[in-house]
């Protein structure tokens, strides 16, 4: 069964709080934040004081925060983000020369360890970390917006990714999650799952005027075969 992770970047800010706890009444476990800095990706979002506002609301509901971080070196805001409630940090490859060095950092610091890639970079350049982190985000698009076109080389990408982990020789850990982010929407979830897929982020497949969070989120779910 694939997890949904709502991305609040297709959320009304103006109500913002009202839009977390309508996808977290529905039982969703992960609130996703995309963060971006107009330098890595061409787009500003969000700050810690996000996270922070939304962090009491998600804790209460059992459920976690995660942080996509597309920004230039990572390692400066990480504590930040883990002090605003982030329980997951997900960063870059591209961001990251000393990417073992990153995902320590984040580890010390108790949160889960999540590492990205987009559309044209290949699997092998997490290869050497994938005893170390708790996820791996699959770009399906190329980060930066939200409601853009999924990128369907990404499914060969899903698929080769499963075989990676499932080769591992020494897990150091349980299973590693493979999340998805961007374009995920009624005609492309099940696609995603079935290529091994474990998380779908959804930012306006939940968050949009044609239906209320809760008809959207049942809507996924079922188009997941959930
Ligand atoms: C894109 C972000 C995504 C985005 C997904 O840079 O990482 O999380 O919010 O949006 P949708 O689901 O609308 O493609
Ligand atoms: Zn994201």
């Amino acid at each position: 069964m694939i997890e949904l992770a709502p991305s609040i970047l297709a959320a009304d800010f103006s109500r913002l709080g009202q839009q977390v706890s309508d996808a977290l009444a529905c039982g969703t476990k992960r609130i996703h934040c995309d963060i971006m800095d107009g330098h890595f990706v061409p787009n500003i979002s969000m700050g810690p004081m996000v996270v922070k506002a939304i962090k009491p609301l998600v804790a209460k509901a059992g459920a976690i925060i995660e942080t996509h971080l597309m920004i230039e070196q990572p390692e400066r805001y990480i504590g930040d983000f883990v002090q605003a409630g982030a329980n997951l940090v997900t960063v870059h490859v591209e961001t990251c020369p000393h990417l073992n060095r990153t995902v320590q950092q984040i580890r010390e610091l108790g949160a889960q360890v999540g590492v990205a890639l987009n559309p044209a970079m290949p699997l092998m350049m997490l290869e050497e970390v994938l005893n170390d982190v708790d996820l791996v985000l699959v770009m399906t698009v190329n980060p930066g917006f939200g409601g853009q076109e999924f990128i369907s080389e990404s499914v060969d990408k899903i698929g080769r990714l499963k075989k990676m982990l499932a080769a591992r020789k020494s897990p150091r850990r349980g299973d590693v999650h493979i999340e998805v982010d961007g374009g995920i929407h009624l005609g492309t979830i099940a696609t995603a799952e079935k290529a091994g897929a474990t998380i779908a982020v959804c930012g306006t497949a939940v968050f949009n005027r044609e239906g209320s969070v809760a008809e959207n989120i049942a809507a996924l779910r079922k188009a997941a075969g959930n």
